[in-house]
């Protein structure tokens, strides 16, 4: 039989379509299989980021928090630990902010084990969250004097072996929250409360230029990132002051990259306003960004014991709470970087371990309820 039937041509015709289509689904099926294939080393080539429980509170779509109300980012500096266990802290975090910054887990005794070796996965895990929850991190601190690993106070080696070490970090930690983290504390307390520079290994071994460095390796290691010189106690020394605001002219001078001042500002009820403005109004004269970095404020400077407390206290503290945010609203737009608490709540602020004594600086109570002083931000506000 030479004629195909219309039934063979009915059933020719199906496998010639069934054949497309079985190719359609093969071209299909490469493309997924190098999809898959892609994203599986994607996984490989990167370290896995450890994944991020659920946010434990559902956050009200109606949230007053200050993330909402305030025209620049307001943050705290969060601790890895209570984030991870704590369900209202995480709420609190996630309903008021909209920054943070690592209390701890970024600074470089934590994160740089020995020359080439790192830890990553606490701070991998608190830039996940903040990407999970719309927030922009705050990398603290890149050099820091009081937080230098045994490895490199005990390192031998000519200048440029700690010119070498110095690179091989800043790139290495920079590099790997490229394009995640927005801005880093490049340098933290490098001046004393005389204006000179404070002595720290960095210094010994390779001499002043190490300030030039710190801030081209980061820039080196990534383009956009904001890179900051953060210090405390300007609002209470002149010398120191003047002190910055000549290190920043120096650098910008000679064309070292440098983006913004993070004034701490740990200070106290008995501090006077016009310190606090003051401190602010200055470190602005440069052009710079200006973040108040790390701010608490103490209501016990006198470090009593048997202090409680009470209304006078907390109306003292909202006063100051308000006068600083006012300072910051004050200065043009583009120069106001942002507003981060040294902790979130009283119970979880660095402030009574470091002064032997009982405190309650932050704008939530330890039942995570928001303060007197926080009230105080939202007329600073206005
Ligand atoms: C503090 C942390 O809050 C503490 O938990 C830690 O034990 C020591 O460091 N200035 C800074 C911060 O730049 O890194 C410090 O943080 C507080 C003072």
């Amino acid at each position: 039989m030479t004629g195909i039937s219309i039934n063979q041509k009915e059933s020719y015709s199906q496998l010639i379509s069934i054949t497309r289509m079985n190719s359609h689904y093969k071209i299909n099926f490469f493309w997924i299989l190098l999809l898959f294939s892609s994203v599986l080393f994607a996984c490989k080539t990167e370290d896995a980021v450890i994944p991020i429980p659920k946010p434990d509170t559902i956050v009200p779509p109606d949230t007053t928090g200050l993330r909402k109300v305030s025209p620049f980012p307001f943050g705290a500096a969060l601790s890895i630990d209570l984030l991870k266990t704590k369900a209202i802290y995480r709420s609190t975090v996630i309903k008021e902010f909209n920054s943070l910054t690592p209390e701890n887990v970024m600074k470089m005794k934590n994160i740089s084990l020995g020359r080439g070796q790192y830890k990553w996965d606490d701070a991998d895990y608190l830039v996940s969250f903040a990407q999970q929850n719309a927030m922009r991190v705050h990398g603290h601190a890149l050099v820091w004097y009081k937080s230098t690993p045994d490895w490199v106070t005990n390192f031998a080696g000519t200048k440029e072996d700690w010119k070498l070490i110095l690179h091989e970090y800043i790139v290495a930690v920079v590099g790997r929250y490229k394009g995640k983290i927005s801005s880093w504390d490049v340098l933290n307390e490098a001046i004393m409360d005389d204006g000179t520079f404070r002595d720290c290994v960095w210094l010994q071994h390779i001499g002043i230029e190490y300030i030039d460095l710190c801030f081209q390796y980061a820039r080196e290691a990534d383009p956009n990132v904001l890179l900051f010189y953060n210090e405390y106690g300007t609002e209470y020394s002149s010398a120191k002051r003047t002190a910055v605001n000549k290190l920043v002219a120096d650098l910008k001078g000679r064309s070292v990259p440098i983006d913004g001042i993070g004034l701490q500002m740990h200070t106290s009820i008995s501090r006077a306003n016009s310190d606090i403005q003051n401190a602010i109004a200055v470190a602005a004269q440069t052009g710079l960004k200006i973040h108040i970095s790390e701010f608490d404020i103490k209501v016990n400077p006198d470090k009593l014991q048997d202090i409680i407390f009470n209304a006078t206290l907390a109306a003292a503290q909202k006063e100051k709470y308000r006068i600083t945010v006012k300072a910051l609203l004050d200065l043009p737009a583009s120069q106001r970087y942002g507003f981060t608490f040294w902790g979130v709540c009283d119970t979880n602020s660095w402030i009574p371990a470091e002064y032997g004594c009982p405190d309650w600086p932050l704008p939530f109570d330890s039942n995570y309820k928001r303060k007197d002083a926080y009230s105080g931000l939202l007329e600073g506000l206005k």
